[in-house]
């Protein structure tokens, strides 16, 4: 297929689709850093700034591609839904589809999980019912990256429309249910975010938690990583690009806009490219979708994990969020750089954090967090005695 890539971002879901065989006619991305890393990695390729002022498509573009401005949609965002500024730009999505023909008539569309909750899933009931207005069918799943060989947990929902073809043979063919790790401290690693502790911690067992575009403390920060052998890590940015699929640096030409620091935002914000080529290589081949799997839709509320729309009926589907079921490495083996210890006063930070918190933390956790910092206070420079004199 022929795509265009809408919120492009460092273009994750344009380098799965390429992998799979499918090619980019062109970008529209808003962000000069992200912007940077696309043109240094597709020369020549155009890039249209901003969504609203895109007026087509061009004729020979199948497919839209659009992992849409989560903002207003996730548990750490406005929560604004679709009314939000950022999120609403999926109607820019809908106007364009409009102008799309015949078989011509395809989207891809990415965000988080969270949006099939907020307030009853009224965004994403917003979102079927444009495309059933447009006479699309639609599927949708929540996948896990963590089920492609990286070991991040990941989970984010894919929608594909199609008024051409049925997008459950894309979606919902593949299911390969894939045991989660659990773990003692002292055997697997475990990512954390050290910049939370009081209303949770994003804990992940041999994994890191979903890498993200900002934080608690309102910048994109990595997360902390507690290895077997009791250090605790912020891991490096190019271990970070590998665990979305990413290859090291991809992100590198961004620091011509922006201090190093912000990559982390934009390799938070990315599609993970195998979940991508995964989706690419079922558009090119199809599988059959078993409808023994179909089970009621909910009018209100709450909606389901999986879900599709035969032309006709709306209905929940039964299927996990491993379409592959490919185990990862173990997260210790898979980082390849040694990443930065955590800091006395992060580490501090932290701790004190927890200590207010009503968490229920795993057995040797705190102790571990405290050995850590324990052991970088002794080899953090000791100025106290310069300040005195001083
Ligand atoms: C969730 S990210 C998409 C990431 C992308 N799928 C990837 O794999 O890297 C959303 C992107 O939409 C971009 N964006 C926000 N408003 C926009 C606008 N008005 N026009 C174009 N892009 C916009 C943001 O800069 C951000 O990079």
């Amino acid at each position: 297929m022929r795509t265009a890539g809408l919120f492009a971002g460092i273009g994750g879901i344009e380098l799965g689709l390429h992998a799979a065989g499918h090619e980019t006619e062109l970008f529209c991305e808003i962000l000069p850093s992200a912007g940077a890393v696309l043109r240094s990695r597709w020369p020549g390729l155009p890039i249209h700034l901003d969504v609203t002022t895109l007026r087509s498509l061009p004729e020979s573009v199948d497919l839209i591609s659009a992992g849409f401005p989560c903002q207003d949609l996730s548990q750490a965002g406005t929560t604004a839904g679709l009314d939000g500024l950022r999120s609403g730009l999926v109607t820019e999505v809908f106007r364009l589809a409009k102008g799309c023909a015949g078989r011509r008539r395809n989207l891809l569309l990415e965000n988080v999980p969270f949006m099939l909750q907020l307030k009853g899933g009224d965004a994403m009931r917003r979102v079927i019912a444009a495309l059933e207005e447009l006479k699309y069918r639609w599927a949708w799943r929540v996948v896990d990256t963590f089920g492609f060989g990286l070991p991040q947990r990941r989970e984010r929902v894919y929608l594909v429309a199609s008024a051409h073809f049925d997008p459950a043979d894309v979606l919902l063919c593949d299911e390969a249910p894939l045991e989660r790790p659990k773990t003692t401290i002292s055997q697997r690693a475990h990512g954390f975010y050290w910049t939370e502790g009081r209303g949770g911690l994003g804990w992940a067992h041999d994994a890191v938690p979903t890498l993200k575009n900002g934080s608690t403390i309102g910048i994109a920060s990595p997360p902390a990583v507690l290895l077997p052998d009791g250090r605790i890590i912020k891991p490096d940015i190019r271990d970070a690009e590998r665990l979305q699929g990413l290859a090291e640096n991809w992100t590198l030409p961004a620091e011509e806009v922006v201090r190093a620091g912000f990559r982390w935002s934009l390799v938070g914000n990315a599609v993970s490219v195998p979940v991508a080529a995964w989706l690419g290589r079922r558009l090119t081949e199809q599988g059959r979708y078993d409808t023994a799997r179909d089970r009621s839709f909910p009018t209100e509320g709450k909606l389901p994990r999986a879900a599709r729309y035969d032309g006709h009926t709306r209905h929940s589907v039964a299927i996990g969020s491993d379409p592959l079921g490919i185990a990862p490495p173990s997260l210790a083996t898979f980082l390849r750089y040694p990443g930065e210890p955590l800091s006395v006063r992060a580490t501090a930070g932290f701790l004190s954090r927890t200590r207010q918190a009503k968490l229920t933390f795993e057995p040797g956790f705190i102790e571990a967090v405290e050995k850590h910092l324990e052991r970088v206070q002794g080899q953090a420079p000791d100025y106290s005695a310069e300040k005195r004199v001083a």
